[in-house]
């Protein structure tokens, strides 16, 4: 079931996320309204968050070489945790939750972690490239952060200006 993606400023992005403690039928039907939601959005990451659910999962989905989103390529993250992180990379990133507007952040270039599938079968990998960068996007979605808040404060106070102009014409 397509679930209502929050958009900024609602107050519920700001909030952290609790761990899942059972990796039962709930899970994955949340799981699975997540990726309905997700793709409905064409978004290649989505944190339960975002759907108004406080839990430490997320979805991570990213076009293949061939630029085809495939639900193969679909992984599942529960309870995530970084074990290492290093170098430095610069992405023009975006979010569901603050629909059309992209801009630079700077993140780890490679990382190392660890996290839970949705049978509880615990994962260890190394991601870099765009897999690292939605990885520690969609990790500062559970600490209730958004990307806005790495840009400086110039951007930040454009971003602002921009945003409440866009959300007046859209009343
Ligand atoms: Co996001």
């Amino acid at each position: 079931m397509q679930r209502e993606i929050i958009t900024y400023p609602n107050k519920i992005l700001k909030q952290k996320s609790k761990d899942i403690e059972s990796f039962d039928k709930d899970l994955h039907t949340l799981l699975d309204d997540m990726y309905e939601t997700m793709v409905s959005k064409n978004g290649i990451g989505l944190a339960a968050i975002q759907i108004n659910v406080p839990l430490n999962a997320f979805i991570i989905n990213l076009p293949n070489k061939n630029d085809e989103q495939i639900k193969e390529d679909l992984v599942e993250i529960i309870n995530p945790k970084f074990i290492e992180k290093k170098g430095s990379t610069i992405y023009t990133e975006g979010c569901l939750s603050i629909p059309e507007y992209y801009d630079d952040v700077d993140r780890a270039e490679w990382i190392e972690v660890e996290y839970f599938d949705r049978y509880g079968k615990k994962v260890l990998a190394q991601y870099d490239g765009l897999m690292a960068i939605a990885f520690q996007h969609e990790c500062d979605h559970l600490l209730g952060e958004l990307f806005i808040e790495k840009l400086s404060f110039l951007k930040r106070k454009k971003f602002e200006k921009e945003w409440k102009k866009k959300l007046k014409g859209s009343k």
